[in-house]
């Protein structure tokens, strides 16, 4: 693997998850692949389990690690091209990543979008500015569209969950339902846009996306996928239900009130077939789901979490080992 920037960058999806599968139940059997290497980590913004699960992964490849919160840690950056600096700005973007880039062998970088501009942010300007200055290979810790580290991870739960074996053909597919869901603030579209480009390429998933008119995604990412706007049908014998909030793709970042209440509660995960509940974290309880819902069995959202190591350790091990 030369990059993880999409699903896209994956040869074999069902390769990787055995990998990471492999990894999981003997996470420090690959030290010599990270033994004196070392993988860089710029947070452009906030995380929690990126973050922790990437140090975590590069510890058990047995790699060396450094994390920087770019602008907070470091001198503001400008990421303007012909600016004139005189300014609030004191180092360029294009020196900034040039030489964090000689200070590891994969570089980890997150990159939120503003929500302002969609084509800026859909043409992932920030984040190719990083990757193109970069002397070496990038891993998405989250981009302006996509966040494949947390779909992978969610792609190893849901495989866990129902004890997948990729040489024994399943009876019937999983029924996977990815449901928009209430939120106060205008989110991104990252990690809905990915979990749909990951899950349309698993055949053994039926996958469907639920969501009120107007919060349609990017169809270059859904394609495939079964597209419904009644929640509580949609979430009939589902398998798996997967909730998250995202604004708006065609009235660009908006959030667009709606009379029904989105939210998952338990009553709607009666509906299911025992589906289990699935979100990437951080969630706000009581708005996106129920504390009945958080705080019962059917929530995988910490296994979710954890195996967000295991995501980021099958890249890196992958990625490194095709290193000179
Ligand atoms: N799910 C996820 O990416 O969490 P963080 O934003 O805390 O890293």
């Amino acid at each position: 693997m030369k990059q993880f920037t999409s699903v896209n960058d994956v040869e074999n999806i069902d390769k990787l998850l055995q990998k990471a599968l492999e990894i999981k139940a003997n996470p420090f059997a690959q030290q010599e692949v990270g033994k004196n290497k070392t993988i860089g980590l710029i947070f452009f913004n906030p995380s929690l389990r990126t973050r922790l699960s990437s140090l975590k992964a590069a510890y058990n490849l047995g790699a060396n690690v450094w994390v920087l919160n770019a602008g907070a840690d470091s001198w503001t950056l400008e990421m303007q091209d012909g600016t004139v600096m005189n300014g609030d700005s004191q180092e360029h973007i294009t020196e900034a990543i040039q030489v964090m880039s000689a200070y590891c062998d994969v570089l980890g970088v997150r990159t939120f979008p503003k929500l302002q501009n969609r084509d800026e942010d859909y043409q992932e300007v920030m984040f190719n500015k990083v990757k193109n200055l970069s002397s070496v290979p990038v891993v998405s810790l989250e981009s302006a569209t996509l966040h494949p580290l947390q779909s992978f991870a969610d792609l190893i739960t849901i495989a866990e969950k129902i004890n997948y074996n990729p040489t024994e053909k399943l009876t019937k597919k999983v029924k996977v339902v990815m449901t928009w869901a209430p939120h106060p603030r205008r989110l991104p579209q990252a990690v809905p846009n990915s979990f749909a480009q990951w899950f349309t390429k698993v055949d053994w998933v039926d996958f469907t996306i639920v969501q009120p008119k107007g919060y349609e995604l990017d169809e270059q990412f859904t394609q495939g996928a079964t597209i419904a706007y009644n929640q509580e049908e949609a979430l009939k014998d589902a398998d798996f239900v997967y909730a998250k909030n995202w604004s708006s793709y065609e009235q660009y970042g908006e959030i667009i009130p709606q009379e029904k209440d989105w939210q998952i509660t338990m009553e709607k995960m009666k509906l299911t077939n025992n589906g289990k509940f699935m979100h990437c974290l951080p969630v706000r309880r009581n708005v996106v789901v129920a504390d009945e819902v958080l705080d019962s069995d059917v929530s995988i959202v910490i296994d979710e979490a954890t195996n967000r190591i295991f995501s980021a350790q099958a890249v890196f091990h992958e990625i490194l080992k095709g290193l000179k």
